[in-house]
């Protein structure tokens, strides 16, 4: 399959270039495109076979749902029951970056749901992704754009590195604005299920309640409930083997002081501590400053895939602060690291021994 790639303006999206992507989307096929958090890849939601080839282009297992996108409340409450004394403080809020999980009121192909008979919700706030949406006049199934277990693109060209050949088209409107998934909320419960740029801090103000969250929201435990119980994917992990290291630049260096002929290694973590370790010498990838969490969630997919281009024998990633959207940042490194952490040279010692065999890799 050829796959067209159409630039489109982020703020001001041409209206024919739309109308040409959204035709793929109407005759069944599958158009990566932008959202506010990172691409996605998106078929008719009503269409069945169409969703089906997501799962095939993404090597996804078929008992994950899929989130649907909508242009407009409206659209939404044709397929989901958004309990009513919600209602106000969502018109306030959408589009943002934030799904809902709620009962669902017809029929949706099974490949969306999965069986549940609840469905993900979720309105973008991205020019291109909304007028993409009203254009293809149907919503949008649309899961993050990375091969399964990868990480998510948040740009058109990782997109392309992963689906070209695989989709008919993929929008370029540059990078994505926050670089994370969507919050995911599940309404029936009031309870976090996955963290992403709309904080916690920031549901609780908007509803005038706090939500719950969970073991499950800091990455400990998986979110996709659909799964059998005990079965664990393996989510937005490089190649490498990743660490997490529980502390500071002058620690880290003394603990690899420690280990003779360390194998050859590459940190990941914020400017400042980059700065302090690429003086004497390390390899670095610097996600943004450690002031800044939404710059650092912002570069982190790029961070983790460029890992694999350096030809290291495991990185180490930071651990960063869990409040604001460090909770969201938090919850991705624990995946991508399959929860591997040291603090100490022993600890450290540890885990080379053991790579590269994933320790927590999944079943499948
Ligand atoms: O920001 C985002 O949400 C992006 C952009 C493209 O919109 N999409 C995204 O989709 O992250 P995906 O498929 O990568 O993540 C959706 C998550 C999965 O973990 C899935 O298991 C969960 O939502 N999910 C979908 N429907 C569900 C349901 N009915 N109940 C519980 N979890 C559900
Ligand atoms: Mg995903």
């Amino acid at each position: 399959m050829e796959t067209k790639v159409l630039k489109i303006d982020p703020i001001r999206p041409d209206n024919l270039a739309i109308r040409e992507a959204a035709g793929y989307i109407a005759n069944g096929g599958l158009v990566v495109f932008p959202t506010e958090t990172v691409y996605g890849i998106g078929a008719d939601a009503f269409n069945p076979e169409a969703c089906r080839k997501i799962f095939k282009a993404k090597g996804r297992p078929s008992d994950n749902p899929l989130i649907v996108t909508v242009a407009s409340l409206e659209q939404a409450q044709e397929i989901g029951k958004i309990p009513e004394e919600r209602l106000r403080a969502i018109r306030r809020m959408w589009p943002c970056p934030l799904t809902f999980i709620v009962d669902a009121n017809r029929e949706l192909p099974r490949e969306v749901t999965a069986g549940l008979n609840t469905v993900a919700l979720r309105m973008p706030a991205h020019p291109v992704a909304l007028e993409l949406i009203k254009a293809a006049g149907v919503p949008i199934a649309a899961p993050s754009a990375n091969l399964s277990k990868k990480p998510t693109s948040t740009n058109a060209q990782q997109a392309l590195r992963y689906f070209d050949g695989k989709v008919d088209c993929i929008v370029d409107s540059g990078p994505s604005f926050f670089g994370l998934e969507s919050t995911i909320i599940d309404l029936r419960t009031f309870t976090v299920l996955r963290p992403g740029p709309f904080t916690i801090e920031e549901l609780e103000k908007a509803f005038g309640e706090r939500p719950k969250v969970g073991d499950v929201a800091k990455g400990m435990r998986e979110v996709d409930i659909a799964l059998s119980p005990g079965t664990k994917y393996k989510h937005y992990a490089p190649d490498t083997p990743l660490f997490m290291f529980d502390g500071n630049a002058d620690e880290l260096l003394d603990i690899i002081s420690e280990i003779d002929e360390i194998p050859e290694f590459v940190f990941v973590g914020s400017a400042e501590s980059c700065k302090k370790l690429s003086e004497t010498g390390c390899s670095t990838i610097a996600l943004g400053t450690s002031k800044d969490l939404y710059e650092i969630a912002k570069n982190l997919y790029d961070g983790l895939i460029l890992i694999d281009s350096m030809k290291v024998k495991f990185g180490v990633v930071e651990i960063f602060n869990e409040e604001g959207i460090g909770l969201a940042i938090m919850n991705r490194i624990r995946k991508a690291s399959s929860h591997n952490e040291f603090k100490d040279t022993e600890g450290l010692r540890g885990l080379i021994a053991e790579a590269p065999k994933p320790k927590q890799d999944s079943t499948i």
